[in-house]
Formats: structure tokens, C-alpha cells, sequence
């Protein structure tokens, strides 16, 4: 019996199967402290900030260059927890982290995922929030908002309107946190319905609020990446929750379920370049830990082929003459312009997810006309690498003015300068009664 132990032990990795439990915060910190001294090569632990209550914000790193970014590597993240009675995706964080590093060099899908993708995971946003709940319930729980009482997934920075409530460390945390990467994908996990939602989750008549919706230039693209989630797991397809909701195939676009203010998602695509959605797992908020394998069964195929979406589309550098690379410098697809232009990093680097088919991407550097480029996205591969274009530009750049090149995107609210906008839209009466039912979820 020992001696096949210690047989098992040396065949096995060095890892101690993670129990399907919840785990708080000294014991997270302790597992995810373990993985990063085991697993030092290809993790990186770090925390981006503190809690009201002074708990480390975690964030893990997984990658073959884990500490820092590579060209033409992609920054993906995941986020959960953020309202801390929603503990479902705290735990799948800390699976998949288990799952991600046992099979590096091992199963080759997950290696070639780790060579080509810098994968960052939070399991908890709200830490104080996780540890506030005392009796766990399915709806009703102290431990939503953080520990000064305040919404994290409202306390945002709206586009569409003034979000006038005192920014929250774990807030500020996250929003410096998207400036120290370049980040191209996300989602972030919560709890309460099953539905992978997509921005926008607020809105003006110009992004179809008449409609009660409210949709970006990449609606296709967003569509694609929920379905991609929501089509692996079986009861998100099916919405089977006991409230039923109307979804279709287990995605909506997020102010069509209800519009909501100062949300992160919406953030993360209008402010940091990053497309994110927000994925409902459980119809429970807390479910009993019972539950917890049959959750990472549902969404083990879903949160892995989600990470491969951020090799979807086209990306490279834009170099002048000279072949220096130029950081600011806006790239964006033609007919599908962000309203803060989307730019290249400090290494000069662009991102973007597109579906297969014909673009033309405009590199704009102020002083010159537009640079037009066409581009083919071939369909849909299994190569762990968006395409691949570089692009060079005639002319020398004036790296001195280019940090000038965004002036419309500190106005807050952006999108009051499109036209078609009058005064807010009030959400329909319908809507209003789906909020009512739904207000405690997203
Ligand atoms: C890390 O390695 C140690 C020693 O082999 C082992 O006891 C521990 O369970 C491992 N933990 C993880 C999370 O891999
Ligand atoms: C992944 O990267 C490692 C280390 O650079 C390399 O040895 C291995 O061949 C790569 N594997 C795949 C499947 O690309
Ligand atoms: C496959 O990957 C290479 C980079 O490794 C890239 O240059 C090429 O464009 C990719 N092909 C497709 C079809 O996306
Ligand atoms: C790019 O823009 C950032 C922020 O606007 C600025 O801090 C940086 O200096 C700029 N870099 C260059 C090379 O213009
Ligand atoms: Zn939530």
C-alpha cells in the first residue's frame, strides 16, 4: 500500500488533487502559493492590489514566458468573483489553474495553448465580499458588494453616462491593472443565471437602445465568442434555470437583458482594448460544494476553447521606415470603429478579433492620411496564432506627437457625441419587469 503510494507519487506530478470545496482565502492563497513555487517555470504570482479590508487581490499568471509579455503572444484574462456570494467561478478558476499546469507538456492542446498565449486568472475580485457571506443561499446573501457596501460591477467608468460613485480599491486595482497589459480577451465569471452575456451593458439610441439592445461594431464577433462558451455547456444551451428568461442558445446582449451602469465588460472593451464578456454559471449563487464537480465538468470544454478565442482574427506591428515600431498608433477595422480608437502598444503591437473574411485595417499617425491595408482572415484553423501582418508605413514617425492622437476618449460620456443621441432612453416596461426579477444577478 506505501510503497504504491510513493510509486503513484513519483509517476504523478507534484501536485495534490484540488478538493471540490470552497476554498477561503488563506487556503486559496496557500494553493495558489503552492502551484507558483511547483510550477515556477511556466506560473507568475502576483497580487494587483488590496481590498477594503486589506485581502491580496491574486492574480496567476500561465504561460512559457509567464513574467513578462512576448511579441505576438496575446494577454488573455479571466476574472471571477467580483460579487462575492457568486462562488461558483472561484472555484473553476482554481480547477482550471490545476487542470492548466498538470498538463503543460503532457496533453498537447493545453502545451500549445500555454506556447502561444500569456493566460491570466483572478479567481477573486472581491475577496472581503467571499468571505462576508454566512450562510450561503441560492439568492439572498450578505457579500454581493464589497466591503464599503458598493456594487463592483457598477463602479465603473460609463461611457454612456456619469457614474458619479467613489471608486473602490478593488475597482482602481483592476483598472491599473488593464494598463500594465495589453489585454485582447477576457470573461468574467459570475453567478445567479446561466447565460453568457455581451456588451454593450448600457447604451444610447446609437447603439439601438429603441430596440432595447445595445450592440458594438462587433456584434459578430461577440455573438461568435458567447456562443462559443454557451454551445459547450450543456444546460447554458438549454437555459435551465427554473426562472426562465428567453434566452436563445444561452446568450443575450447584456442591456437587452436589463441595461446596467459602471459594468466591467463594457469598460474592458471601451477604455482597455480588451473584449469581454460576462458568463452566469449557476442558477444557485453559492450552491452546495456537492455540486462543485459537476460545474467544472460543464465548463471545463467551454473555459478552455474560450482562452483559444483570443487567436481569432488579425494582429503584427506597424513599423515606419526605419522598421522602429510605433506604439499610439490607431489600427482600426474599416466599418468597425471603437469609439477610443483602438492603438498599438509600446511595442508597437496590434490585436484584433475578427471572424473570418476581408478587412481593411486603418493605421492613422497623426500628420499623415490613413494607411489602408487589406487583409484576408482565412477560416477558422487550429493554429494557435491569429494572422500574422506587419505593417509598414512610408514615412517616418513623430513619436514625440503620437501620445496627442486620442483626444475624444477622457470625455465622459463618449458617447453623447454620436449622432441620433437625445436624451437618455428609458428602458421599455418589459425590460423594467425583467430588471426587477434580474437586477440581482449580472
Ligand atoms: C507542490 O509540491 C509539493 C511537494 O511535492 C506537494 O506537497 C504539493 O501538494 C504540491 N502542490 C501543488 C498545488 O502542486
Ligand atoms: C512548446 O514550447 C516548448 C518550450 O519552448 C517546446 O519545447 C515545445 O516543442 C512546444 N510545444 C508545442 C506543442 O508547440
Ligand atoms: C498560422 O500561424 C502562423 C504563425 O505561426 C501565421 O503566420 C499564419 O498566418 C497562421 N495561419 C492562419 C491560417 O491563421
Ligand atoms: C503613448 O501614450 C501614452 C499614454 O497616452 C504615453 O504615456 C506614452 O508616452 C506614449 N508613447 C509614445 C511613444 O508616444
Ligand atoms: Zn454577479
Amino acid at each position: 500500500m506505501d510503497c504504491a503510494r510513493l510509486w503513484l507519487g513519483l509517476l504523478m506530478p507534484a501536485v495534490a488533487a484540488l478538493d471540490f470545496s470552497y476554498h477561503h482565502q488563506p487556503e486559496m492563497e496557500a494553493f495558489l502559493k503552492n502551484v507558483a513555487q511547483n510550477y515556477s517555470s511556466i506560473t507568475h504570482l502576483h497580487s494587483i492590489g488590496k481590498s477594503v479590508q486589506g485581502r491580496n487581490l491574486w492574480v496567476l499568471v500561465v504561460g512559457r514566458s509567464p513574467r513578462e509579455h512576448r511579441i505576438g503572444i496575446p494577454e488573455f484574462k479571466y476574472v471571477a468573483n467580483m460579487h462575492g456570494d457568486e462562488a461558483v467561478g472561484r472555484e473553476l478558476l482554481l480547477h482550471l489553474i490545476e487542470y492548466l499546469v498538470t498538463r503543460d507538456g503532457r496533453d498537447p492542446e493545453i502545451t500549445n495553448l500555454i506556447n502561444s498565449t500569456r493566460i491570466h486568472i483572478m479567481p477573486s475580485m472581491n475577496p472581503d465580499g467571499f468571505e462576508a457571506v454566512v450562510k450561503p443561499d441560492c439568492f439572498y446573501n450578505d457579500g454581493r458588494d464589497n466591503s464599503n457596501l458598493y456594487d463592483l460591477n457598477r463602479n465603473f467608468p460609463d461611457a454612456f453616462e456619469l457614474n458619479n460613485v467613489p471608486r473602490q480599491p478593488e475597482t482602481v486595482a483592476v483598472m491599473k491593472w488593464l494598463t500594465t497589459e495589453t489585454f485582447v480577451l477576457s470573461a468574467n465569471l459570475h453567478g445567479g443565471a446561466l447565460v453568457a452575456s455581451y456588451p454593450f451593458d448600457n447604451g444610447v439610441p446609437a447603439t439601438g437602445t429603441l430596440y432595447s439592445r445595445s450592440l458594438t461594431p462587433d456584434d459578430d464577433v461577440f455573438q461568435y465568442l458567447a456562443n462559443t462558451y454557451a454551445s459547450r455547456n450543456p444546460d447554458m444551451k438549454r437555459n435551465s434555470c427554473r426562472i426562465k428568461t428567453g434566452f436563445s442558445n444561452g446568450i443575450v446582449n447584456g442591456y437587452s437583458w436589463y441595461p446596467l451602469k459602471g459594468g466591467m465588460q463594457d469598460y474592458n472593451y471601451i477604455w482597455a482594448q480588451c473584449f469581454e464578456i460576462t458568463l452566469e454559471l449557476s442558477c444557485c449563487k453559492y450552491p452546495r460544494k456537492e455540486k462543485l464537480p459537476s460545474f467544472w465538468k460543464d465548463n471545463k470544454d467551454s473555459l478552455i476553447e474560450y482562452i483559444k478565442q483570443v487567436h481569432i482574427g488579425v494582429k503584427g506591428q506597424v513599423f515606419d521606415q526605419n522598421e522602429t515600431p510605433l506604439s499610439n498608433v490607431t489600427v482600426e477595422v474599416q466599418d468597425r470603429k471603437h469609439i477610443c480608437p483602438y492603438r498599438t502598444n509600446k511595442f508597437g503591437e496590434y490585436y484584433l478579433l475578427l471572424l473570418p473574411g476581408s478587412y481593411v485595417i486603418e493605421v492613422t499617425v497623426p500628420g499623415h492620411g490613413p494607411h489602408l491595408t487589406k487583409v484576408t482572415i482565412p477560416p477558422k484553423s487550429q493554429n494557435f496564432s491569429a494572422l500574422k501582418k506587419d505593417i509598414l508605413l512610408p514615412f517616418r514617425g513623430q513619436l514625440d506627437h503620437i501620445s496627442e492622437s486620442n483626444p475624444l476618449c477622457p470625455r465622459i460620456p463618449l458617447y453623447s457625441e454620436l449622432q441620433g443621441h437625445s436624451a437618455a432612453t428609458k428602458p421599455s416596461l418589459f425590460l423594467f419587469l425583467v430588471t426587477l426579477f434580474h437586477i440581482l444577478f449580472k
